[in-house]
């Protein structure tokens, strides 16, 4: 009975806010309305990784901003204050020429005073081959550049629309001169 008394509230809920205008008007917001939650979401896991290249004529990682007075290059890349703009390719391997299943696009800032290198990595990482071709997951996360990275996953478009959940990176190679590296991303998530 309980339950037949709960389900009957839920439709009415469904049937109210598929009913009702969507905006107050002179507002830029729609009323909140308690919605039911779906009972299930799907888990799909990630592997690839990403080429983040700062030397040579073509870098996948460019310098845009620095702190006045410090220089930024070879053997110095990451001072506290830096910040890059990447468009990594993303692989299925660790091989550069390996098959290109996508790209990771956005900024990351040198974010530690301290002796604990640290990058704040906020990036979208979108698919262009199989399923989730045009899909994307985005990174807003603290990443220590030593030890264990694991950044969070805090969102996602088309097939990974309301995605959570995290991604342990490991890099695979890392140049601290020229500050390259290709790091293998192990991720997991929750989406619709
Ligand atoms: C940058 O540093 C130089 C040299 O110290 C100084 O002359 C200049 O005013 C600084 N610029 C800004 C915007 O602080
Ligand atoms: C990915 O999707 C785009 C846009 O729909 C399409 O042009 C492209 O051929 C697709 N690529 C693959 C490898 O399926
Ligand atoms: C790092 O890059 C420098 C400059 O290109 C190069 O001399 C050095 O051999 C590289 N080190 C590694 C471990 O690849």
């Amino acid at each position: 009975m309980e339950r037949i008394v709960i389900f009957a509230c839920l439709l009415s809920v469904v049937l109210m806010s598929s009913s009702s205008p969507t905006a107050v008007m002179g507002n830029y917001y729609s009323k909140s309305r308690v919605v039911p939650v779906p009972h299930t979401q799907k888990k799909t896991n990630l592997h690839f990784f990403m080429h983040d290249i700062l030397s040579g004529n073509n870098p996948s990682s460019v310098l845009v901003a620095k702190p006045n007075g410090t220089v930024v290059g070879e053997g110095n890349v990451g001072p506290f204050g830096a910040v890059y703009v990447f468009d990594d390719p993303l692989t299925v391997g660790p091989d550069p020429n390996s098959e290109v299943i996508g790209n990771g696009r956005g900024l990351y800032a040198s974010t530690s005073r301290g002796s604990d290198p640290t990058l704040l990595l906020n990036g979208d990482l979108g698919f262009t081959s199989g399923e989730f071709n045009g899909s994307s997951i985005s990174l807003f996360s603290r990443d220590p550049i030593f030890g264990v990275k694991e950044v969070a996953v805090v969102g996602g478009r088309g097939k990974f629309r309301m995605a959570q959940g995290f991604a342990l990176l490991n890099a695979v190679y890392a140049n601290a001169t020229t500050g390259d590296a290709i790091l293998e991303f192990h991720v997991t998530i929750f989406h619709q």
